[in-house]
């Protein structure tokens, strides 16, 4: 039994339609996902739907549907979405199935038998939406005595609130999480958020209330049914139940956990990386190996919000664009872990120059030269000695692998497309033209390195643009090999493969 590498995605809210920062998370576990394959391991992705809470349940009842009914038609807009994204996951859970209901409630008792839960009164200012209880030092009165949800993007009125509630003694894991954090320095990442958290912790932990009253949609709480589970104690659990976990099982268990990643926005950090460990501990199983936190998209320049209605749509830059260009972009355009501005000027600049212009320009000249100058034939053993750029990019290798290890895709693509600079000006200086007409043996020569490096590239490409980097391998003659390539079995293609003028990749768009 070898464990499987272990990644997650944040389980989605069925309130609404999915946009564009639902399919940033997602994307990004499946590029990530689809390295770690290319890279030899045994990869599982989870991914699924958040269905409980108040957020739901007004939700459904502005739309006069049930709340099941309602999750059920959302989870499955997500599900859809995720199969037009070409995004390959292992397993959807949505925490409204029996298996993950059943761990929740195993989950709470066996806290409660522990004495890590506990029964008594909150009171708080609740804001609705965030499902979030703040203090009144965290949320003082504006200058018109209201208190705001201090959630920047939230803003919105709190509601005092008192309300007989389970409890989680979260208060008691704030020295067992500093140990962690310390003793396991890749858990916060990137390394830049960690220092808040520390923080955070460092300054003291309340009780967290884990059941609440006033919700009827939700998981009951074992044997005092008045009572829902707290929608993030529910949610959260998601990880260890799709992994089949049940109490008294210690990690490592089902050849999953501990998890290797879980893949959150910014705004969600605090409650992977504090409560959740915390709830672990509590439980007896291991915390998660790391936790990663990235930024948030505006949409040209204005927070996305439900009021301006200005969520951006994938399914539209889709069909503008099409899928790979969209992947190509939100990685690019801004480096994951920070934030960025999605701009539909932007989207066009960078499918022009970038994709139809640097690559796609670059595969159907090489292609079309191989085929006009050497009939499709390349010869079958190259002199690495004159491939000037191929040996250029293969000496990437190690950084670009190193960037995606470290989820640094903006980074990995700067790379990439370097490589795809430099090929574009050796054709330019070089002429293979004139070299056609002067000096056979170097024309040879510098087709088989620019088609070497294109190989290379190829493969590259192949998480952030997986049909496109099928194309330019097929056009270039890789074949599909069982399991991951040397670089070298990649440049030199299978012996009398012939090279097929390619078909423009990213038409220009006017
Ligand atoms: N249900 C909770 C998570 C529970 S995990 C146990 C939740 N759901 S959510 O539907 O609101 O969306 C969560 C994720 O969507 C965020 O963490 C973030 O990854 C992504 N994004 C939502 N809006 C976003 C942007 N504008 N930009 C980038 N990502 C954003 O929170």
């Amino acid at each position: 039994m070898t464990k499987k590498f272990y990644i997650t995605t944040p389980l989605y809210y069925v309130n609404a339609s999915p946009h564009i920062g639902h399919a940033y998370t997602t994307l990004a576990a499946d590029v990530y996902a689809r390295w770690k394959r290319m890279s030899g391991h045994n990869v599982h992705l989870l991914t699924g739907t958040d269905e409980h809470g108040s957020k739901i349940e007004q939700a459904a009842a502005a739309a006069q549907m049930s709340p099941q009914a309602y999750a059920d038609k959302i989870s499955a807009e997500f599900r859809e979405l995720w199969g037009h994204l070409d995004v390959v996951y292992d397993d959807f859970i949505r925490t409204t199935e029996p298996r993950h209901k059943e761990g929740v409630q195993a989950a709470f008792k066996a806290l409660v038998a522990s004495g890590d839960a506990y029964k008594g009164v909150y009171k708080g200012y609740y804001c609705v939406s965030d499902e979030t209880y703040w203090t009144e030092t965290e949320a003082p009165p504006d200058e018109k005595g209201r208190r705001l949800c201090p959630n920047a993007d939230c803003r919105r009125e709190l509601k005092l609130t008192e309300e007989e509630s389970w409890f989680f003694k979260l208060s008691q894991y704030g020295p067992r999480l500093l140990a962690y954090y310390k003793e396991h320095p890749t858990f916060l990442q990137p390394p830049q958020r960690a220092k808040e958290i520390e923080n955070f912790v460092a300054e003291g932990l309340r009780d967290l209330a884990i059941s609440r009253t006033k919700v009827a949609w939700g998981v009951p709480v074992p044997d005092d049914p008045a009572h829902v589970v707290y929608v993030w104690f529910d949610a959260l659990l998601n990880y260890a139940t799709a992994a089949g976990w049940r109490p008294g099982q210690a990690a490592p268990f089902n050849e999953l956990w501990p998890a290797d990643i879980h893949l959150v926005g910014k705004e969600i950090y605090r409650f992977h990386t504090v409560i959740w460990p915390a709830m672990l501990m509590a439980l007896g199983v291991a915390p998660p190996r790391s936790v990663y936190a990235h930024g948030w998209w505006t949409a040209e320049g204005q927070k996305m919000s439900k009021s301006k209605g200005n969520f951006v749509d994938p399914q539209d830059i889709i069909r503008e664009y099409g899928l790979d260009a969209f992947r190509y972009f939100l990685f690019r355009e801004m480096p994951f872990g920070n934030d960025g501005n999605f701009s539909a000027e932007a989207m066009k600049r960078r499918y022009n120059a970038e994709l139809a212009n640097d690559l796609g320009n670059l595969v159907s000249r090489v292609t079309n030269m191989v085929d006009k100058y050497l009939n499709g034939d390349l010869p079958g053993r190259p002199n690495l000695d004159v491939a000037v750029v191929t040996k250029r990019a293969v000496a990437a290798a190690p950084d670009i692998a190193d960037a995606m290890d470290r989820l640094a895709f903006q980074d990995a693509l700067n790379r990439i497309w370097a490589i795809v600079g430099e090929l574009n000006l050796t054709v330019d200086q070089r002429k293979p033209w004139v070299l056609a007409k002067t000096d056979p043996a170097a024309l040879k020569g510098l087709l088989f390195d620019l088609v070497g490096a294109l190989r290379v590239v190829g493969g590259w490409l192949t998480p952030f643009m997986p049909s496109t980097a099928a194309k330019i391998q097929m056009a270039l003659g890789v074949r599909h090999y069982p399991g991951p390539l040397s670089v070298h079995e990649i440049i030199e293609g299978p012996a009398g493969q012939r090279i097929l003028p390619s078909v423009p990749l990213f038409p220009r768009k006017p």
